[in-house]
């Protein structure tokens, strides 16, 4: 059975690039990013990665813990990470996971054996820091992800998590969100002190809660 938003994401151990972790102690109380790539040495995983440290400080802004996954060995994970520094321009310091065993993979269904009998494809979850599944992705090895949507997403499932709202379609931090169903439209007034704007009964808009 595969994991499944809302599901409790499975700890273990592992030999990573950084040394050994538990994930959980790993993540502590942040949120966390664990995302597959197929193997090392490869040009799309190349630029995954490379974007993935590029994006560093927009991982930590948000209190997000990152850590990349494939099924190569560890010295091969430290050589790939050395052409990944030159040739992306950045410094590679988040976790690298050795997963040799397919301990990970397997425990996280990353393996699509319709897909690629030995390789994990490209998954990616999101982990609240209450452990549980927020966000699932499953790309194919043959389209590299877009980070800025990663981030793009955590931006919704911080702010959902802590205020009765949504995000529309195409929604970017800053802009006006969805004010959920369960509020009354008489009730919103007070919840949503910079504005109401019903557009529907069902459509209601205001501005987003938890910025300036
Ligand atoms: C890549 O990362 O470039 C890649 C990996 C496996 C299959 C195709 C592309």
């Amino acid at each position: 059975m595969s994991l499944r938003l809302g599901d409790i994401a499975p700890n273990f151990q592992a030999k990573t690039s950084i040394g050994d972790i538990d994930f959980y102690e790993y993540l502590g109380n942040s949120w966390g990013v664990l995302f597959s790539h197929p193997a090392d040495y490869t040009p799309v995983c190349t630029t995954e990665l490379g974007r993935t440290a590029a994006l560093k400080d927009e991982f930590a802004k948000r209190n997000v813990k990152v850590l990349a996954v494939s099924v190569d060995p560890l010295d091969k994970h430290i050589g790939w990470i050395n052409d990944i520094n030159e040739t992306q321009n950045v410094s590679v310091d988040f976790p690298l996971i050795a997963d040799e065993t397919r301990e990970v993979a397997n425990l996280y269904g990353m393996i699509h054996p319709n897909s690629s009998e030995n390789f994990t494809v490209r998954s990616l979850f999101v982990i609240g820091p209450d452990k549980k599944i927020k966000l699932t992705l499953t790309y194919p090895a043959s389209t590299g992800r877009n980070f800025i949507e990663v981030l793009r997403v955590i931006d919704s499932l911080q702010l959902t998590a802590n205020h009765s709202v949504a995000t529309p379609a195409d929604w970017k931090h800053g802009e006006d969100v969805i004010i959920t169903p369960a509020v009354k439209t008489e009730d919103a007034y007070e919840k949503f002190p910079k504005g109401v704007k019903i557009v529907k009964p069902y459509l209601r808009y205001t501005p987003q809660p938890n910025v300036d």
